[in-house]
């Protein structure tokens, strides 16, 4: 399946996490578009997606200040990776966020949770294999209209409105082209775990780095899983702007460039 960037490049401005859910299904036939993105977009074949038309029952959990708290939803999404695969994380990140952002165009809400759920009580519903971990999950469906106390408290928590400028996150190179002013501005926007953008950028002259404000990795949620999702992004804002790219993957602290 090709990216659908005018669908999702939109939307990556749109979407933002929500935790307290209404008791309102989604419409089948929302249902049946966001099944087909999740089985038709495997650019990556260590990474899928399983979406449960089924209550998280016991999936999400709160933990500090009820952080990742998340209430009422009436679907979820896992996503699953072959841990076998080093580049498990940030093809998570890739992947997830596209079907996040498919959601999203399609008017759902969602949150990424990597740390406050229980991976078994995730995987209950569908079959996992050997070497297969979830590694996140979201709940699926439509947010309560307004922001409930938990929420703002949650949202504040994570200071999740407060992006880093790209002066702090450009470490080479400088904007050179429309076309990285445009990635590299959709790659500020993307959603990290407690909203930690460990994202770094390097600008070439026909290709963007990303690798992690870290020389390690964390053992708790992926740092590459974020950054995996910056990397969505940037593919978004080129496409945007008519550019296309491949990615090729990089050690720690690096984790992936996109040349044009
Ligand atoms: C990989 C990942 C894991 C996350 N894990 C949690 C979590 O366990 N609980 C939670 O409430 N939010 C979680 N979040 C949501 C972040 O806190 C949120 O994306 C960030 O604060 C930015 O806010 P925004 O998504 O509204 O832009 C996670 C986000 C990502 C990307």
């Amino acid at each position: 399946m090709k990216i659908p960037f005018e669908i999702w490049y939109p939307a990556l401005f749109k979407r933002q996490s929500r935790r307290s859910f209404l008791p309102r299904l989604p419409e089948e036939g929302i249902i049946a578009q966001l099944e087909r993105v999740c089985r038709e977009f495997r650019p990556f074949s260590e990474v899928r997606v399983e979406l449960v038309k089924d209550k998280p029952k016991k999936v999400f959990k709160g933990l500090i200040g009820r952080y990742g708290k998340v209430t009422g939803a009436p679907h979820y999404m896992a996503f699953i990776g072959d841990m076998s695969s080093p580049r498990v994380q940030e093809c998570a990140g890739y992947v997830g966020e596209a079907v996040i952002l498919e959601a999203t165009a399609l008017g759902l809400d969602s949150c990424w949770v990597g740390g406050m759920f229980r991976p078994k009580a995730a995987a209950a519903h569908f079959p996992i294999g050997d070497g297969e971990k979830v590694l996140s999950v979201t709940p699926v469906g439509y947010a309560e209209v307004s922001y409930n106390a938990t929420e703002r408290l949650l949202k504040g928590f994570a200071k999740s409105e407060k992006r880093r400028s790209l002066k702090q996150l450009i470490i080479h190179g400088h904007i050179h082209s429309p076309w990285v002013e445009k990635a590299l501005e959709a790659a500020r926007l993307a959603p990290s775990a407690a909203n930690r953008q460990p994202w770094r950028f390097s600008i070439g002259d026909n290709s963007v780095t990303v690798s992690m404000e870290a020389a390690r990795d964390s053992s708790f949620i992926s740092r590459r899983l974020d950054c995996g999702i910056a990397m969505l992004h940037i593919e978004l804002g080129a496409l945007a702007a008519g550019v296309t790219g491949r990615w090729e993957f990089l050690d720690n602290p690096g984790v992936a460039k996109f040349a044009v």
